[in-house]
């Protein structure tokens, strides 16, 4: 079988603990954010990657292990082409200015989605800041860019099928899983989306099955380490039964099985 260090939730009861291990968030809002000041929407981006380093710390002093953030959906090519050419500028200068600081602070970085259609200086430098940071493991932080949770589900069934054609009897949800771009983390334990929109606008679709979901109407310039308390003392308070019942949750220790 695959050596899949991370179980799907829907095979097996994980494990939960108080503070979520992994959190996805949907930065959305900056725009709006801009707009209300009278200022262009880029200028909400700019902005955006400030609350973002306040997060990173966040996370960091709160025990979380793995923050991923959509930066770039598959569908803003959509946008104006002035804007996608501002936030692929803000992507490479960002990363040209904090790799090293991630790195210092013992911070693995990765990007996920589809890099095919950026630029190949912006890839390379992508590509240098995930191998500089390989070796870190105090916190994990993911990007994606140019991703879709559907482009993601594809690939990995395009690249399973094609790595096993004489496959009759279709694949399991371990060996799809460990095919999609985040295979190295478990599941995310609590989603955030600021900007007030309550939709998933094909983020992480598969890994998204039983995590918590919290929308905020905090633009995402404005969202910083209070605010994430916020989000994780929701968390804290929802009861995650993965199919089972409110009394078997309060009865039996049955946690971390499917009993
Ligand atoms: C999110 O903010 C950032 C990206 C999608 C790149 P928006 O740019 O979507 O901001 P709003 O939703 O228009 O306010
Ligand atoms: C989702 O935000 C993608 C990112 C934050 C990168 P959008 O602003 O693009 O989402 P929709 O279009 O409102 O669903
Ligand atoms: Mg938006």
């Amino acid at each position: 079988m695959t050596g899949r260090r991370f179980r799907s939730s829907t095979r097996e009861i994980p494990e939960v603990s108080a503070v979520p291990r992994h959190i996805a968030i949907i930065m959305d809002g900056n725009g709006r954010w801009a707009r209300k000041r009278l200022m262009p929407r880029v200028a909400g981006h700019s902005r955006g990657v400030e609350a973002l380093r306040s997060v990173i710390r966040g996370c960091i002093e709160q025990g979380v292990e793995y923050l991923t953030v959509f930066a770039f959906s598959s569908e803003n090519w959509r946008r104006p082409q002035d804007e996608v050419s501002f936030l692929m500028q803000l992507f490479l200068k960002s990363l040209q200015k904090e790799v090293a600081r991630l790195h210092d602070n013992g911070i693995r970085f990765r990007v996920i989605g589809d890099l095919a259609r950026f630029d190949p200086h912006l890839v390379k430098v992508i590509r240098e800041a995930e191998v500089l940071t390989a070796g870190n493991t105090r916190f994990n932080l993911t990007v994606a860019a140019n991703y879709g949770g559907r482009w993601d589900i594809l690939d990995a069934m395009s690249r399973l099928m094609a790595r096993h054609p004489e496959r009759r009897d279709g694949f399991s949800e371990d060996e799809l899983a460990s095919e999609l771009s985040m295979s190295f983390a478990p599941e995310p334990d609590l989603f955030i989306r600021t900007g007030g929109e309550k939709r998933i606008s094909n983020f992480l679709l598969w890994q998204l099955a039983y995590t918590e979901l919290f929308f905020t109407d905090v633009l995402w310039p404005d969202f910083d380490a209070d605010a994430l308390a916020d989000a994780i003392a929701s968390y804290q308070g929802r009861e995650r039964r993965f199919g089972r019942t409110s009394e078997q949750l309060n009865s039996a220790p049955g946690q971390g099985s499917d009993a």
